[in-house]
Protein backbone atom coordinates (compact mmCIF):
# COMPACT_ATOMS: atom_id res chain seq x y z
CA UNK A 1 0.00 0.00 0.00
CA UNK A 2 0.96 3.89 -0.69
CA UNK A 3 2.58 5.00 1.99
CA UNK A 4 0.54 8.26 3.53
CA UNK A 5 1.38 11.67 2.83
CA UNK A 6 2.03 14.50 5.26
CA UNK A 7 2.85 18.19 5.42
CA UNK A 8 3.45 18.05 9.62
CA UNK A 9 6.28 15.49 9.66
CA UNK A 10 8.65 13.38 8.02
CA UNK A 11 8.86 9.92 8.21
CA UNK A 12 11.78 7.68 7.52
CA UNK A 13 13.41 4.06 8.23
CA UNK A 14 17.48 4.57 9.70
CA UNK A 15 17.26 1.29 9.72
CA UNK A 16 14.77 -1.91 9.23
CA UNK A 17 14.57 -2.48 12.62
CA UNK A 18 13.66 1.95 13.23
CA UNK A 19 11.05 4.77 12.42
CA UNK A 20 12.27 8.13 12.97
CA UNK A 21 9.82 10.40 12.95
CA UNK A 22 10.71 14.31 12.83
CA UNK A 23 7.75 17.02 13.72
CA UNK A 24 8.14 19.58 10.82
CA UNK A 25 6.67 22.75 11.48
CA UNK A 26 9.83 24.64 11.06
CA UNK A 27 7.97 28.25 11.34
CA UNK A 28 6.13 27.55 13.81
CA UNK A 29 8.72 25.79 16.01
CA UNK A 30 6.92 22.62 15.87
CA UNK A 31 3.66 23.66 17.61
CA UNK A 32 1.32 21.01 18.13
CA UNK A 33 -1.42 21.66 15.59
CA UNK A 34 -4.57 19.28 16.06
CA UNK A 35 -3.38 18.96 12.34
CA UNK A 36 -0.10 18.19 12.78
CA UNK A 37 -0.92 15.66 15.73
CA UNK A 38 -3.50 13.63 13.54
CA UNK A 39 -0.40 12.99 11.40
CA UNK A 40 1.88 11.45 14.14
CA UNK A 41 -0.74 9.51 15.84
CA UNK A 42 -1.32 7.54 12.55
CA UNK A 43 2.35 7.50 11.69
CA UNK A 44 3.18 6.09 15.04
CA UNK A 45 0.24 3.67 14.79
CA UNK A 46 1.47 2.23 11.67
CA UNK A 47 5.08 2.04 13.11
CA UNK A 48 3.39 0.23 16.39
CA UNK A 49 1.63 -2.30 13.75
CA UNK A 50 4.27 -2.93 11.62
CA UNK A 51 5.96 -6.74 12.62
CA UNK A 52 9.47 -5.68 11.05
CA UNK A 53 9.70 -1.89 13.47
CA UNK A 54 11.43 -3.02 16.82
CA UNK A 55 11.74 0.67 18.12
CA UNK A 56 10.64 4.01 17.42
CA UNK A 57 12.73 7.83 17.41
CA UNK A 58 10.33 11.00 17.57
CA UNK A 59 12.51 14.17 17.13
CA UNK A 60 12.06 17.60 16.19
CA UNK A 61 14.58 20.38 15.17
CA UNK A 62 17.78 21.52 16.24
CA UNK A 63 15.68 24.13 17.23
CA UNK A 64 12.33 23.59 18.61
CA UNK A 65 11.86 19.40 20.02
CA UNK A 66 7.88 21.23 20.02
CA UNK A 67 7.31 24.67 21.04
CA UNK A 68 3.39 23.41 22.89
CA UNK A 69 0.16 23.42 21.96
CA UNK A 70 -0.34 25.62 18.75
CA UNK A 71 -1.62 29.04 20.86
CA UNK A 72 -3.07 30.35 17.70
CA UNK A 73 -4.78 27.76 16.76
CA UNK A 74 -6.10 27.31 20.84
CA UNK A 75 -7.02 31.20 21.54
CA UNK A 76 -10.50 31.13 20.12
CA UNK A 77 -11.40 28.21 21.32
CA UNK A 78 -14.58 28.35 23.62
CA UNK A 79 -15.54 26.03 26.96
CA UNK A 80 -17.92 24.44 24.74
CA UNK A 81 -15.90 23.66 22.22
CA UNK A 82 -13.17 22.13 24.04
CA UNK A 83 -15.77 19.98 26.20
CA UNK A 84 -17.68 18.72 23.69
CA UNK A 85 -15.16 17.71 21.39
CA UNK A 86 -12.76 16.45 24.51
CA UNK A 87 -9.95 18.95 23.40
CA UNK A 88 -6.85 16.95 23.52
CA UNK A 89 -7.91 13.44 23.89
CA UNK A 90 -6.11 12.47 20.84
CA UNK A 91 -2.98 13.05 22.46
CA UNK A 92 -3.73 9.84 24.81
CA UNK A 93 -2.88 7.21 21.86
CA UNK A 94 0.25 7.94 22.36
CA UNK A 95 0.14 6.09 25.64
CA UNK A 96 -1.57 2.85 23.60
CA UNK A 97 1.29 2.10 21.82
CA UNK A 98 2.94 -1.39 22.20
CA UNK A 99 6.30 -0.84 20.95
CA UNK A 100 9.18 1.79 22.70
CA UNK A 101 8.92 5.36 21.40
CA UNK A 102 12.51 7.22 22.50
CA UNK A 103 12.52 10.91 22.41
CA UNK A 104 15.49 12.69 21.03
CA UNK A 105 14.77 16.22 22.58
CA UNK A 106 17.07 19.49 21.29
CA UNK A 107 16.24 23.08 21.77
CA UNK A 108 12.62 23.45 23.02
CA UNK A 109 10.12 20.90 24.68
CA UNK A 110 7.57 23.61 26.29
CA UNK A 111 3.94 22.63 27.43
CA UNK A 112 2.63 20.41 25.25
CA UNK A 113 6.21 19.89 23.75
CA UNK A 114 7.07 19.03 27.29
CA UNK A 115 4.15 16.71 28.06
CA UNK A 116 4.64 14.81 24.55
CA UNK A 117 8.89 14.30 25.54
CA UNK A 118 6.96 12.46 29.19
CA UNK A 119 4.57 10.55 26.81
CA UNK A 120 7.97 8.40 25.55
CA UNK A 121 9.26 6.21 27.14
CA UNK A 122 12.99 7.07 27.24
CA UNK A 123 13.71 10.79 26.48
CA UNK A 124 17.42 11.73 25.71
CA UNK A 125 18.23 15.31 25.21
CA UNK A 126 20.69 17.62 23.82
CA UNK A 127 22.43 20.23 25.94
CA UNK A 128 20.38 22.76 24.06
CA UNK A 129 17.57 21.43 25.60
CA UNK A 130 14.62 23.63 27.60
CA UNK A 131 11.90 22.18 29.09
CA UNK A 132 8.90 23.91 30.84
CA UNK A 133 5.18 24.31 31.31
CA UNK A 134 4.67 27.81 30.81
CA UNK A 135 1.01 27.47 29.90
CA UNK A 136 0.64 29.60 33.57
CA UNK A 137 1.82 32.61 31.19
CA UNK A 138 -1.22 32.42 28.92
CA UNK A 139 -3.21 31.91 31.55
CA UNK A 140 -4.13 28.15 31.50
CA UNK A 141 -2.71 25.10 33.35
CA UNK A 142 -0.82 21.92 31.81
CA UNK A 143 -3.77 20.09 29.41
CA UNK A 144 -1.81 16.96 27.94
CA UNK A 145 -0.77 15.41 31.67
CA UNK A 146 2.34 17.55 32.40
CA UNK A 147 1.06 18.41 35.78
CA UNK A 148 0.60 14.40 36.46
CA UNK A 149 3.42 12.75 34.94
CA UNK A 150 6.05 15.29 36.17
CA UNK A 151 4.09 14.63 39.76
CA UNK A 152 5.54 11.04 39.44
CA UNK A 153 9.08 11.76 38.10
CA UNK A 154 10.15 14.19 39.80
CA UNK A 155 7.76 15.04 42.63
CA UNK A 156 5.50 18.26 44.10
CA UNK A 157 7.60 21.08 44.94
CA UNK A 158 9.61 20.56 40.92
CA UNK A 159 6.31 20.40 39.54
CA UNK A 160 4.76 23.37 41.68
CA UNK A 161 7.47 25.50 40.79
CA UNK A 162 7.38 24.14 36.73
CA UNK A 163 3.95 24.86 36.48
CA UNK A 164 3.19 27.89 38.69
CA UNK A 165 6.19 29.73 37.48
CA UNK A 166 6.31 28.89 33.92
CA UNK A 167 10.44 28.67 33.89
CA UNK A 168 11.90 26.73 31.73
CA UNK A 169 14.72 24.43 32.97
CA UNK A 170 17.88 23.16 31.05
CA UNK A 171 18.66 19.98 30.10
CA UNK A 172 21.51 19.45 32.83
CA UNK A 173 18.62 20.25 35.43
CA UNK A 174 16.60 17.83 33.48
CA UNK A 175 19.32 15.14 33.94
CA UNK A 176 19.35 15.84 37.62
CA UNK A 177 15.65 16.01 38.12
CA UNK A 178 15.22 12.31 36.17
CA UNK A 179 12.92 13.75 33.66
CA UNK A 180 16.01 12.39 31.23
CA UNK A 181 17.69 9.63 30.72
CA UNK A 182 21.12 11.08 30.00
CA UNK A 183 21.96 14.25 28.10
CA UNK A 184 24.42 13.15 25.11
CA UNK A 185 27.26 15.03 23.64
CA UNK A 186 27.22 18.44 21.93
CA UNK A 187 26.79 18.46 18.15
CA UNK A 188 24.61 18.58 15.60
CA UNK A 189 22.13 15.54 15.00
CA UNK A 190 24.27 14.23 18.32
CA UNK A 191 20.76 13.43 20.13
CA UNK A 192 19.43 11.34 16.95
CA UNK A 193 22.14 9.93 16.56
CA UNK A 194 22.24 8.16 20.11
CA UNK A 195 18.18 7.59 20.28
CA UNK A 196 18.53 5.84 16.98
CA UNK A 197 21.39 3.41 18.47
CA UNK A 198 19.26 3.00 21.46
CA UNK A 199 16.52 2.51 19.08
CA UNK A 200 18.11 -0.50 17.64
CA UNK A 201 19.75 -1.96 19.99
CA UNK A 202 16.16 -2.24 22.18
CA UNK A 203 15.01 -3.59 18.08
CA UNK A 204 17.69 -6.34 18.27
CA UNK A 205 15.97 -8.03 21.53
CA UNK A 206 12.97 -10.04 21.89
CA UNK A 207 9.49 -7.70 20.77
CA UNK A 208 7.50 -9.87 23.12
CA UNK A 209 10.22 -9.44 25.63
CA UNK A 210 10.36 -5.22 25.43
CA UNK A 211 6.55 -5.14 24.89
CA UNK A 212 5.98 -6.88 28.01
CA UNK A 213 8.74 -4.80 29.51
CA UNK A 214 7.23 -1.36 28.86
CA UNK A 215 3.93 -2.92 29.89
CA UNK A 216 5.09 -3.66 33.53
CA UNK A 217 6.96 -0.70 33.40
CA UNK A 218 4.01 2.02 33.05
CA UNK A 219 1.98 -0.20 35.70
CA UNK A 220 4.65 1.34 38.55
CA UNK A 221 2.86 4.54 37.19
CA UNK A 222 -0.85 3.08 38.30
CA UNK A 223 -0.96 0.45 40.70
CA UNK A 224 0.41 0.30 44.22
CA UNK A 225 3.44 -1.53 44.79
CA UNK A 226 1.88 -4.81 46.39
CA UNK A 227 -0.41 -5.11 42.55
CA UNK A 228 2.65 -4.31 40.46
CA UNK A 229 4.87 -6.81 41.83
CA UNK A 230 2.26 -9.58 40.87
CA UNK A 231 1.37 -7.90 37.81
CA UNK A 232 4.96 -7.72 37.03
CA UNK A 233 5.67 -11.63 38.17
CA UNK A 234 2.75 -12.84 36.12
CA UNK A 235 3.99 -11.07 33.24
CA UNK A 236 7.38 -13.13 33.84
CA UNK A 237 5.92 -16.20 34.09
CA UNK A 238 3.85 -15.59 30.84
CA UNK A 239 7.46 -15.17 28.80
CA UNK A 240 7.73 -18.71 29.51
CA UNK A 241 5.48 -19.54 27.01
CA UNK A 242 7.34 -17.83 24.18
CA UNK A 243 10.02 -19.56 21.50
CA UNK A 244 12.37 -16.12 22.92
CA UNK A 245 13.06 -17.57 26.31
CA UNK A 246 13.73 -20.70 24.97
CA UNK A 247 16.22 -19.29 22.39
CA UNK A 248 17.58 -16.58 24.54
CA UNK A 249 17.93 -18.98 27.49
CA UNK A 250 19.78 -21.59 25.22
CA UNK A 251 22.20 -19.25 23.82
CA UNK A 252 23.31 -18.18 26.85
CA UNK A 253 23.64 -21.84 28.12
CA UNK A 254 25.49 -22.11 24.41
CA UNK A 255 27.54 -19.34 24.30
CA UNK A 256 26.29 -18.12 21.36
CA UNK A 257 24.07 -15.08 20.48
CA UNK A 258 20.53 -15.26 20.54
CA UNK A 259 18.61 -15.49 17.09
CA UNK A 260 15.04 -13.55 18.45
CA UNK A 261 12.16 -15.28 16.27
CA UNK A 262 9.63 -12.68 18.01
CA UNK A 263 6.91 -15.37 19.19
N1 LIG B 1 1.90 27.99 19.09
C1 LIG B 1 1.82 28.65 17.92
N2 LIG B 1 2.87 29.29 17.35
C2 LIG B 1 4.03 29.25 18.00
C3 LIG B 1 4.19 28.57 19.22
C4 LIG B 1 3.05 27.92 19.78
N3 LIG B 1 3.10 27.23 20.92
N4 LIG B 1 5.46 28.73 19.64
C5 LIG B 1 6.09 29.45 18.70
N5 LIG B 1 5.23 29.77 17.70
C6 LIG B 1 5.49 30.55 16.49
C7 LIG B 1 5.64 32.02 16.80
O1 LIG B 1 4.38 32.62 16.92
C8 LIG B 1 6.43 32.51 15.64
O2 LIG B 1 5.56 32.63 14.53
P1 LIG B 1 5.60 33.98 13.61
O3 LIG B 1 6.96 33.94 12.99
O4 LIG B 1 4.49 33.75 12.65
O5 LIG B 1 5.43 35.12 14.53
C9 LIG B 1 7.36 31.34 15.34
O6 LIG B 1 6.76 30.20 15.95
C10 LIG B 1 8.74 31.52 15.95
O7 LIG B 1 8.58 31.81 17.33
P2 LIG B 1 9.27 33.04 18.07
O8 LIG B 1 9.44 34.18 17.12
O9 LIG B 1 8.50 33.33 19.31
O10 LIG B 1 10.71 32.42 18.40
P3 LIG B 1 11.69 32.81 19.59
O11 LIG B 1 12.94 32.09 19.31
O12 LIG B 1 11.71 34.30 19.75
O13 LIG B 1 11.00 32.23 20.92
C11 LIG B 1 9.88 30.54 22.26
C12 LIG B 1 10.87 30.83 21.12
C13 LIG B 1 10.44 31.05 23.59
C14 LIG B 1 9.70 29.03 22.31
C15 LIG B 1 8.54 31.23 21.98
O14 LIG B 1 8.14 30.94 20.65
C16 LIG B 1 7.41 30.84 22.89
O15 LIG B 1 7.35 31.29 24.03
N6 LIG B 1 6.46 29.98 22.41
C17 LIG B 1 5.31 29.58 23.14
C18 LIG B 1 5.64 28.57 24.22
C19 LIG B 1 4.39 28.19 25.00
O16 LIG B 1 3.78 29.01 25.64
N7 LIG B 1 4.01 26.90 24.95
C20 LIG B 1 2.87 26.40 25.64
C21 LIG B 1 1.70 26.36 24.71
S1 LIG B 1 0.17 25.97 25.56
C22 LIG B 1 0.15 24.29 25.70
O17 LIG B 1 1.03 23.61 25.27
C23 LIG B 1 -1.06 23.72 26.39
C24 LIG B 1 -0.95 22.28 26.76
O18 LIG B 1 -0.62 21.92 27.87
C25 LIG B 1 -1.30 21.26 25.81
Amino acid sequence: SEAPQYENILVSRPDPSVVLVQLNRPKALNALSSGLFKELNEALKIADEDGSVGAIVLTGSEKAFAAGADIKEMKDKTFSDAYKNNFLESWGEIGRLRKPVIAAVSGYALGGGCELALMCDIILASPTAKFGQPEINLGVIPGGGGSQRLAKVIGKSRTMELVLTGRNISAKEAENWGIVSRVVGEGEGEVVKEALTTAKLIAGKSQIAVQAGKEVVNAAYDLNLAEGLRFERRIFHGLFATNDQKEGMAAFAEKRKAQFTHS
